[in-house]
């Protein structure tokens, strides 16, 4: 039976585009993005969506008084579409604990950094003002507490001293893309799996050339 993928974006929607590269090549196999929902309605990730003949949502923030009843509007459009996963790929609003707590497990984001370090904004601009060695991203559950969830994947690159924020985002963001669509195939196949805030693995995650990953790695030399 094909899954269902419902995709959450605020932008620019290059994660969204590897991921829907991913589910067409077969990657992540036997897989649909049914409906890619944005707070934003310039969101150029729209577009994007729209050209693949995906179905798109805009629910602006603004026109809500309240996270609470956001969240409630978001989660009903989710829900129409009976998604096995909540994805956010870019996605720039904090969630209430009731709509995180609906889609336990069932609910993953990815952050441009390296976490616990750099929660929050400007994460790349954060780890050159302190002058970090390696810095990444981290494919994560969502859970209440923003950016902390249970750690699915993370993929680290190199810090150079010649980098500025662009130019580091850049690094990372190409690393993203190499990991969100494995760490989705992984879970959306039963391999990697949220149990009382663990992430459990029955697969080892595939090595990635020129990114050092995770530890459940394929193989190790
Ligand atoms: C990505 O770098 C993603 O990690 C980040 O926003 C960017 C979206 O790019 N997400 C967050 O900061 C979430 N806290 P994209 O629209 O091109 O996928």
């Amino acid at each position: 039976m094909t899954r269902k993928l419902v995709l959450l974006i605020s932008g620019r929607g290059s994660n969204l585009q590897s991921i829907l590269r991913a589910c067409q090549s077969g990657q992540i196999a036997d897989t649909e993005i049914v409906c890619v929902i944005s707070n934003r309605a310039g969101a150029p990730g729209l577009a994007l969506a729209k050209q693949a003949g995906i179905p798109t949502e805009i629910i602006a923030h603004r026109n809500y008084a309240s996270r609470a009843d956001f969240d409630a509007a978001l989660r009903r459009s989710i829900d129409a579409y009976h998604p096995d996963l909540v994805v956010l790929a870019g996605f720039m609003r904090q969630l209430t604990t009731p709509f995180v707590t609906h889609y336990l497990g069932r609910l993953v984001n990815i952050h441009p950094s390296l976490l616990p370090a750099f929660p929050g904004l400007h994460t790349h601009a954060r780890a050159l003002e302190q002058g970090v060695c390696w810095h990444g991203a981290t494919v994560h559950y969502v859970t209440p507490e923003l950016d902390a969830g249970p750690i699915i994947v993370q993929a680290a690159v190199p810090v150079f001293p010649d980098d500025d924020p662009a130019r580091l985002a850049a690094r990372v963001l190409e690393a993203e893309h190499q990991i969100y669509p494995r760490a989705l195939a992984a879970i959306l196949s039963g391999h990697c799996r949220l149990e009382a805030d663990r992430v459990h693995w029955s697969a080892p995650f595939p090595v990635l050339a020129n990114t050092v990953i995770h530890p459940q790695l394929e193989s190790v030399s």
